[in-house]
């Protein structure tokens, strides 16, 4: 993989807009190209946020604004910021659809909080989520400081990391990368490279390919933007370490097979992901490429 993220994430983002909120129509996210896992976060974050009887709720990188106008639908105070213009204006248009006020959602960047701060100002939130935002912030202690920032003490935050250890489940250059730069990361070359040999000729390290075109081939793919992984493990720790306390993880994308069956199993590798979701036991650690982490500013 080119490890050179030169393309900025908002032009990629930019990008996918058009389609974006078919990821959360009922009937639509069954039949979509790619497996509809934002459709089963935002079931999560709604029961999640109900549980807490949360008034007010603040996303940062709202998108095209569909899982924000849920929970204003709810019943909660929203307000919600992107980096992406063009998310932002389609959050926009689709809050005045549905009859929601359109001003609370503005241009904003989490590494900036001087670029959302005036939303602050009616009074802070009390919780706040951010789904595919931790993957591409500059620096996650300084991110996760910004977050924290917007809820009172004792509010929570809903934050959605991608799974590290789900490489090892994918028999893939993911795992390779996974052995060669995390577990053996400060063992002798002679070992590593050894190991690196074996894994070249027992998995496929060549798969998957790079994604460096959307899915309708108009834009910069996901692989060209930074995106970045977190390892369970070391959540507790980050977290604690600016401020919070009392996580959890939810975990949701559940894969049935290691995902390069995908095409030979065919439909019923998607069925059987959807029947895991909601699933709570360790098996997310593995099974899924992604959670979202839910603590509590302390
Ligand atoms: C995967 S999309 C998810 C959108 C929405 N949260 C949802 O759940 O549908 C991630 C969004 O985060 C935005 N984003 C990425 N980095 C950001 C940052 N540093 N500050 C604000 N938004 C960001 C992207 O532009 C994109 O719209």
């Amino acid at each position: 993989m080119s490890d050179k993220k030169t393309v900025a994430v908002a032009d990629h983002y930019n990008a996918v807009v058009e389609d974006y909120h078919l990821n959360y129509d009922d009937e639509a996210h069954k039949t979509l190209p790619h497996y509809p896992a934002n459709y089963f976060r935002l079931n999560i974050l709604k029961r999640e946020v109900a549980k807490l009887g949360a008034q007010s709720i603040y996303e940062a990188g709202l998108g095209e604004g569909t899982p924000l106008a849920h929970m204003a639908h709810m019943g909660l105070r929203v307000a919600g910021s992107d980096i992406a213009k063009n998310m932002v204006a389609a959050a926009k248009a689709n809050f005045e659809r549905r009859g929601l006020d359109p001003d609370v959602i503005q241009l904003g960047n989490i590494d900036e909080p001087e670029s959302f701060v005036n939303q602050l100002e009616a009074g802070l939130f009390d919780a706040m989520m951010a789904s595919g935002v931790l993957p591409h912030v500059r620096d996650d202690q300084s991110a996760l400081r910004n977050m924290r920032s917007i809820v009172r003490p004792g509010g929570t935050v809903f934050i959605e990391f991608r799974n590290k250890l789900f490489s090892m489940f994918t028999l893939n250059r993911f795992t390779k990368e996974f052995f060669l730069d995390e577990l053996l990361k400060d063992v002798p070359d002679l070992l590593r490279d050894a190991v690196a040999d074996e894994l070249d000729q027992r998995m496929a390290t060549d798969l998957p390919p790079i994604r460096d075109v959307t899915e309708d081939g108009d834009g910069p793919g996901y692989d060209l933007i930074q995106a970045n992984y977190h390892n369970p493990f070391e959540l507790t720790e980050l977290f604690e370490k600016v401020g919070y306390s009392g996580m959890k993880i939810h975990w949701y994308h559940f894969h049935p097979a290691p995902p390069m069956l995908e095409t030979s199993i065919g439909p019923a590798f998607r069925k059987a992901a959807m029947e895991m979701e909601y699933d709570q036991s360790w098996r997310g650690m593995f099974l899924c490429s992604a959670g979202v982490v839910q603590a509590v500013r302390s």
